[in-house]
């Protein structure tokens, strides 16, 4: 039976809200570097203001942005498979905790799943989305973490009921959200996950998969000018609040799928040099000169297998979409970590 910890000072529902106190970002700083590179780039990391999280939603409702609906699908369509995996009792964590919707899924795929734990940088957001779940999912224990997922943790050392703390782990880590990082990134991100595991643990992450440059050139520049937006948001913010002079009139958004790299680049592009500064500091750009804003790395079920593998990961089983789309993988650390 699932014991639920006290409650004593914990938010309406909420077994535990715990504030990791992830090191602060420091914005000025990382976009002036940004700036001052050969190739201009922007960390993705700040699209994600009140703005810009709200026209990342509308992304996922586009049509051509098949990664959010092709996802759901699949894990909707795999829910005995997983079930079985699982086994009963299990503790579901999830790094980046945002859209509610997947998680339900999973969750009502299971069997009697003990205890859930939401993570995000953001504390007010996954506190919020935490409360939600727990008010929907009285029987079970759910706690709210502010934590930077990139770094370590120590599951063990998590406010949870002894029986809870017990129960096989499952990491949750959909959206090909892995497929953001550089490789070498995403190897060290999953080097990390791979530690929040003991045996027996299970990683169930979803990976996004190559397929026609045009369809994933659509996908990432929607016809409505949803994801164009998405980036020009950023260049809004930097010159609110860092006293830009930036003009996104003079910029336009562009995807292209890199198949020597394997993944769709997004850039912003200058129609003409600019003069422009950002905090106080001077900047050129020429025409037609790019300023890179984030990748989206596509993989096979053999290419991600092989850097799972690399992360001391093994594959025991993977799901792919109709017409191969998208993929997601139940990956259990090696016997023997490489
Ligand atoms: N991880 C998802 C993807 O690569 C979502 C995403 C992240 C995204 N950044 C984006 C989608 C920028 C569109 C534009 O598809």
């Amino acid at each position: 039976m699932t014991q639920i910890s006290p409650n004593a000072g914990s938010p309406a529902g909420l077994s535990f809200f715990e504030d990791m106190h992830p090191p602060a970002a420091d914005f000025r700083a990382d976009i002036l570097a940004g700036l001052s590179k050969p190739q201009k780039a922007l960390p993705p990391k700040y699209y994600y203001d009140e703005e810009g999280s709200r026209l990342f939603d509308a992304i996922t409702e586009q049509p051509e942005y098949y990664v959010t609906g092709t996802e759901l699908e699949l894990l909707k369509s795999v829910g005995g498979d997983l079930r079985a995996l699982a086994g009963k009792g299990a503790l579901v964590l999830e790094p980046g905790a945002g859209s509610s919707v997947k998680i339900r899924t999973l969750l009502d795929a299971l069997d009697a799943p003990s205890g859930y734990v939401g993570m995000d940088i953001s504390g007010d957001h996954v506190r919020s989305a935490c409360e939600a779940l727990a008010a929907d999912y009285p029987g079970l224990e759910v706690g709210a973490l502010c934590h930077d997922f990139t770094q370590s943790l120590d599951i063990d050392a998590l406010p949870l009921s002894d029986a809870t703390r017990a129960g096989r782990r499952i990491v949750f880590f959909p959206g090909s959200t892995i497929g953001n990082f550089e490789l070498i990134d995403a190897l060290g991100l999953l080097k990390t996950l791979r530690g929040w595991l003991r045996a027996g643990d299970a990683l169930l992450i979803g990976t996004d998969m190559r397929k026609a440059a045009s369809t994933l050139e659509a996908a990432y520049d929607d016809a409505a000018g949803v994801t164009a937006a998405f980036n020009l948001n950023l260049v809004a913010r930097i010159n609110r609040e860092l006293d830009g002079t930036l003009d996104p009139d003079a910029l336009e958004y562009r995807a292209f799928w890199n198949p020597y790299r394997s993944r769709v680049e997004m850039y912003l592009v200058a129609l003409h040099d600019m003069a422009f500064e950002v905090a106080g500091q001077r900047f050129m750009i020429r025409q037609n000169e790019t300023i890179h804003m984030e990748n989206s790395h596509k993989f096979t079920v053999d290419t991600f297998a092989d850097l799972a593998a690399k992360a001391g990961l093994e594959r025991r089983k993977s799901w792919v979409s109709d017409g191969e789309a998208f993929s997601m993988h139940w990956l259990e650390p090696a016997a023997k970590a490489c």
